[in-house]
């Protein structure tokens, strides 16, 4: 008899591709067939779609109703499509009219009432709406990240009966606007640098790791301040720009109905305990989901006790580490998404963690030792480029001396943004991220700290890849000295970020 056509979107990894929702109305025996959703999620979608309809006071069609969501092969989780479908039954029983249909797409959960509820993966979806340039509905709790695009067009809805009043011209929708957001709550809720008393060794590392982007292991015994530190990090790096917090939000859209904490431009900070399973860490499910490594995509992965970490599931960091992407392979079909983290990670140096303790109070075998460092992986080592010790502080040292002045975040934060300017002005990267071929090209050395460092390559024992990690950090200990050129205290700096698990 009637077809009727809604737009709606899926979620494919970060990106929303587009489904048609088709809904058909035959004469013939009554009946409700949805095709193209899975089997569990189709008789959850039309109990709702026809609750809401019927508690809407429409008349919900008693023939032959089919709906086609197409393309066929896309996945299609989640009751997003209620929204859509429930339109679609209208539409094609004449209960609304099919041509304005056109200009919108929808999504949205139904609740038996008829009112809207919030869904994941909001952004992407905004994103693909404003390219097809049609205008988005979309439950209320969701318009505020929809809008962030900012030159597109959201209308927000709570209930099925104010999407039928504004499509038959009855009651028009006015566009949402985004309330207006203060910047001001970044800076006062942070943590500062300043509360860290002492460990100048350890800060200055933590300023270097965030000039030049680079990963990080503190080792040293329980209570010297490494949560703290990096804790602290986020507080010593520029916030994220526009372009980055749409990346950050696309992501973080797929797990969270709201992402208001994120539009501040404040970094990622994710700290995944060490029970976490390599699917929460990574990703995956079989609708794949982003893990922790993208949840925290231009921010901080925290791995706190990191060999407690499995070992199968540290492996997997490598390749992210390198790409800044991880693949996801399904038997179906893969999913990438992204993952540019700064790995930042602390351990004890011994199992019951007072090895090196003044006090002497460590009473575990070299061999037990040994077998906890060699939890973390040579290969994953390697990719860290700063590794230092934090030691226990004395007593008088923690304790509050009026006349030392501990540094402000802002103050270092100045120079770890001039530092980052000059990175990008020169090789439009941070220096963590220079391949091989950049660093031939971004880190000459004079001869003789060429066969400098070599010597010392040879006499520490390091592997060749410590080659290229020592002077990225050299470049970078150089920029944030406003140097031009590598010189030799920024080599013996560098060596100095070095600590010899495995010998
Ligand atoms: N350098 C420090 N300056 C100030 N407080 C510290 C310092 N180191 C440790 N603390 C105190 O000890 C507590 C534990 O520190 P934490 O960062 O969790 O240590 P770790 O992670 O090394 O075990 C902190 O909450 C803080 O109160
Ligand atoms: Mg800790
Ligand atoms: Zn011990």
């Amino acid at each position: 008899m009637k077809l009727a056509v809604v737009y709606s979107r899926a979620c494919l990894g970060i990106e929303a591709p587009l489904v048609i929702v088709e809904t058909h109305i035959s004469a013939g025996l009554p009946g409700f067939t949805i095709v193209g959703l899975p089997e569990t999620a189709v008789k959850e979608s039309k109990d709702r779609v026809r609750s809401a309809i019927l508690n809407s006071q429409f008349e919900f069609p008693t023939r032959r109703i089919t709906v086609n969501l197409a393309p066929a092969d896309l996945p299609k989780e989640g009751s997003r499509f209620d929204l859509p479908i429930a339109l679609g039954i209208l539409a094609a029983s004449d209960q609304l009219p099919v041509q304005p249909l056109q200009e919108y797409e929808f999504a949205g959960e139904l609740a038996l009432s008829g009112e809207l509820r919030a869904i994941q993966g909001v952004l992407p979806l905004a994103l693909g709406s404003r390219k097809a340039n049609r205008i988005l509905m979309i439950p209320t709790q969701n318009a505020a990240e929809a809008v962030l695009p900012g030159d597109n067009r959201v209308l927000a809805i709570n209930h099925l009966l104010e999407v039928h009043a504004h499509l038959t011209q009855q009651k028009l929708l006015s566009n949402y606007q985004a309330p207006i957001q203060s910047t001001a709550i970044l800076t006062e809720s942070e943590m500062d640098l300043a509360e860290i008393r002492g460990q100048m060794h350890a800060k200055r590392t933590l300023e270097i790791a965030a000039a030049g982007g680079h990963s990080l292991l503190m080792v040293g015994p329980p209570g010297t301040g490494k949560t703290m530190l990096a804790n602290r990090l986020p507080s010593i790096m520029p916030p994220l720009s526009r372009e980055e917090i749409l990346e950050v939000i696309a992501i973080h859209s797929l797990i969270f109905t709201h992402t208001n904490t994120l539009i501040w431009g404040k970094r990622p900070f994710r700290a995944p305990h060490h029970t976490a399973s390599a699917t929460a860490l990574v990703g995956g499910g079989r609708h794949p989901k982003p893990g922790e490594i993208s949840l925290a995509h231009h921010g901080i992965l925290f791995l706190d006790e990191l060999p407690e970490f499995d070992r199968k599931v540290l492996e997997v960091l490598r390749e992210p580490l390198e790409s800044g992407t991880i693949l996801i392979s399904r038997a179906t079909r893969q999913t990438q998404f992204p993952a540019s983290f700064q790995l930042i990670a602390a351990m004890n140096p011994c199992p019951c963690g007072y090895l090196g303790d003044p006090k002497g109070n460590c009473r575990c075998t070299s061999e037990q030792i040994k077998r906890y460092c060699m939890r973390v992986s040579g290969p994953l080592l390697d990719r860290i480029d700063l590794q230092i010790e934090v030691p226990a502080l004395s007593t008088e040292n923690l304790s509050f001396t009026p006349n030392i002045q501990e540094e402000t975040s802002i103050m270092v934060l100045e120079r770890v943004k001039q530092a980052i300017e000059k990175q990008y002005q020169r090789s439009f990267k941070l220096n963590a991220r220079l391949n091989n071929y950049d660093i031939q090209k971004y880190c000459s050395l004079k001869p003789a700290d060429q066969n400098f460092i070599k010597n010392a390559i040879d006499k520490l024992n390091l592997s060749a890849r410590s080659y290229h990690r020592i002077l990225r950090v050299a470049r970078t200990i150089a920029d944030l000295m406003n140097s031009n050129s590598i010189e030799t205290e920024h080599i013996i700096e560098a060596l100095s970020y070095k600590k010899f698990l495995h010998t």
